[in-house]
């Protein structure tokens, strides 16, 4: 099956009529890494669900890089399994690897762009390593990526003539360039100044939209893991501590995991990782003397107008309110926030009451209003006037609908 990891039935080029996908699941199941006697994290088990968008998070040093590696097989762990189509990324052969890594796109944490050859090169190599596309055809994906991410003049540049930023955006070009079905980016954020970070956190919503992609996305940047991710992991002390729906990280009282969300000095994390466990406890007591108040959840990034609804909010808010009777009070009157009054009632008949706090009092969304069932988007459809993408420009005061915008089509297969 094309997009599978045999490739069978694959017809390199013939892709008028291709069929476009959704994101594939992600299962990872009691992974455990080691270098030598250093366990980098053990047993770790999360399932990334198909086209949502999630975020993984950890002090310097916890593994998130090594986990990352080890989804795409660069790295072997020891113990557990990465499912992807039904393979096991750390026990398949060769060839289904080669295949399964089609899947993907990856911005590593360096970038990791070839010295030697010019960003237009960089860009093109997945092009030419895995498709039989045309010179003329390459030349076509590339531009728009370049334009998409505000590169477009320096394609003829060496990494080493350009700044940490372009090159970051130009490796997050070339992730994109195989249209993929799992997107991994590592801290795509740093080196960003604050504006251009808040506009690749849109351009990450926008492409998720578009693509309906999974995304796994390690970030230090609390703006970036508040809004943009359906869900947060977060590695400490060689565990996956917390794994779930934001509404659940964001409202957690776990010591690590607030003190990593608000970016404070007190609580577990020290600058060298780990603090000893009795000041820990005075900064623990210090905190709980002050008034936090309740956790204030700044809403998830929506959609550029014009665009495509997300399809993972639909499919997400259903696998959530399946189990949301297992979550916290915070966590679930936070993600009832979010639901339709219709779709509580329903759940509510099937399941009886939601919460044991009183859901009734819980203010809740207004309807969505019902944007128009797009079809899936296949080829770009908009490019922007100036030829400058949105997010290099100065922020507008009001992206109006007519906004011109560039969608990208994405399809079955590995050949485009
Ligand atoms: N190939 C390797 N061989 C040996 N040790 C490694 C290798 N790769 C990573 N490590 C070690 O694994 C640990 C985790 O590294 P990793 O780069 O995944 O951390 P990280 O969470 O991504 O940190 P940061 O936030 O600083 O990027 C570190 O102690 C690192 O030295
Ligand atoms: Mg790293």
């Amino acid at each position: 099956m094309p997009g599978s990891p045999s490739g069978e039935g694959e017809t390199p080029g013939d892709d008028e009529d291709a069929e476009v996908l959704m994101g594939v699941e992600v299962v990872v199941d009691g992974l455990s890494k080691s270098f030598g006697s250093q366990t980098i994290w053990r047993d770790v088990t999360l399932t990334l669900p198909a086209g949502e968008i999630s975020v993984l998070l950890g002090p310097s040093g916890t593994g998130k890089s090594v986990f990352l590696k080890s989804l795409v097989g660069l790295l072997k762990p020891e113990q557990g399994r990465v499912l992807i189509n039904g393979v096991d990324v750390c026990d398949c052969s060769e060839s289904q690897l080669y295949e399964i890594r089609k899947l993907f796109g990856v911005l590593f944490q360096d970038g990791a762009l070839f010295g030697s050859m010019n960003l237009f090169d960089n860009i093109a190599f997945p092009l030419r390593e895995h498709t039989r596309k045309s010179e003329s055809q390459v030349r076509e994906v590339v531009l728009e990526k370049m334009e998409m991410v505000g590169l477009l003049g320096a394609e003829e540049k060496l990494p080493g003539e350009i700044s940490g930023g372009m090159r970051k955006r130009a490796g997050l070009a070339r992730a994109l360039v195989l249209d993929p079905e799992i997107i991994l980016f590592d801290e795509p954020d740093s080196g960003l100044d604050p504006v251009r970070t808040a506009y690749l956190n849109q351009l990450i919503v926008d492409l998720n939209a578009q693509i309906d992609a999974t995304f796994l996305i390690v970030t230090h940047d609390i703006g970036t893991a508040r809004t943009v991710p359906d869900n947060i992991g977060m590695l400490f002390r060689r565990n996956l501590v917390m794994y779930g729906p934001r509404e659940v990280l964001l409202t957690s009282t776990e010591p690590v995991v607030e003190q990593f969300l608000n970016g404070r000095r007190q609580g577990p994390i020290g600058m060298s990782e780990e603090k000893d466990a009795g000041q820990m406890a005075a900064e623990l007591a210090e905190l709980r003397g002050a008034d936090k108040g309740v956790p204030h959840i700044i809403p998830q990034l929506e959609v550029s107008p014009g665009l495509p609804e997300r399809s993972a909010v639909r499919r997400r808010q259903a696998r959530v309110m399946r189990d949301i009777g297992k979550l916290a009070p915070a966590a679930q009157q936070e993600i009832m926030k979010t639901i339709h009054p219709q779709d509580i009632a329903r759940t509510e008949s099937m399941h009886g009451s939601l919460t044991d706090t009183d859901a009734a009092q819980v203010p809740r969304k207004a309807p969505l209003p019902h944007r128009k069932p797009s079809p899936r988007p296949r080829v770009q459809e908009h490019v922007p006037a100036g030829g400058e993408p949105a997010w290099t420009r100065e922020p507008e005061p009001e992206a109006g609908a007519g906004q011109r915008r560039r969608w990208f089509g994405r399809k079955r297969g590995g050949e485009q």
